[in-house]
């Protein structure tokens, strides 16, 4: 699938659905190639498709972490869940969200296993939490309406009751993670509210994000799955 650009004649007259080849992938991203090779830098597609740029994004980032933390499995764990954590995703077709988080779950899966000497898999808990983050981040949605679509026969009232889409910030301290949730409406008209950018303390550009919609106690990151659905 990684190599066919498109799917069907109607999938590219109704939603435009071309996927970017590896190599313009690869072109693009080097125009930024110092964050994709930050491990905790936050990337949004806003229309990812089945997630050509985000699988990319993570190879890059698991690269970085290869290098740096091969010998040190707890803080490999950790780096590779904070990776994963910063990609995020939005797309209108359904299947492409869901091949895209099986992708990015496959590719980290993998390399895990290729980079520790007898081929040993992630404990099925290490897998649960990434599954987890991935489901949480990787969203079915609208990126015109900032909602969860609605078919195009919807009534004006099915269209604003539509849930908005609604993004984790995951902000870890070593082994514990800080949830806090934020509609992606919010975030972009802070966004646009804020450039040119606030000035920190050091003189470096900041965003000011909005007020979270939900904020969750601090939690060691290994408890994300049971302790996130208990809360919902
Ligand atoms: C040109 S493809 C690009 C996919 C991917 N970014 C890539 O480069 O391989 C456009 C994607 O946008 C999605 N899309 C179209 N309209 C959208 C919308 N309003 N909100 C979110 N995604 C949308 C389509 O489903 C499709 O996957």
């Amino acid at each position: 699938m990684e190599d066919r650009q498109i799917r069907s004649h109607q999938r590219v007259a109704e939603v435009g659905e071309v996927f970017t080849a590896e190599r313009e992938v690869n072109a693009m991203l080097d125009l930024v190639k110092q964050e994709t090779e930050r491990i905790d830098s936050r990337f949004l597609e806003p229309a990812c498709g089945n997630g050509n740029f985000l699988v990319e994004i993570l190879r890059r980032k698991l690269e970085v972490i290869r290098r740096q933390y091969q010998k040190q499995t707890s803080e490999l764990e950790l780096q590779t869940t904070i990776a994963l954590s910063s990609i995020y995703g939005v797309d209108i077709m359904k299947d492409n969200v869901e091949e895209c988080c099986q992708r990015l779950f496959d590719i980290v899966c993998s390399w895990y296993s290729e980079v520790h000497p007898q081929q040993k898999s992630p404990s099925q808990k290490l897998m649960d939490v990434w599954s987890y983050i991935l489901h949480r981040n990787i969203l079915w949605g609208d990126a015109l309406t900032l909602r969860e679509p609605v078919g195009a026969d919807a009534t004006a009232i099915e269209k604003n009751s539509a849930q908005p889409i609604t993004f984790s910030e995951w902000s870890f301290i070593r082994d514990m993670v800080i949830r806090k949730d934020f509609h992606l409406a919010a975030l972009v008209q802070a966004q646009s509210a804020s450039v040119p950018f606030v000035k920190n303390d050091q003189g470096n550009e900041v965003f000011l994000p909005p007020e979270p919609i939900r904020e969750y106690r601090p939690i060691l990151y290994m408890k994300i799955p049971t302790y996130y659905d208990t809360k919902q």
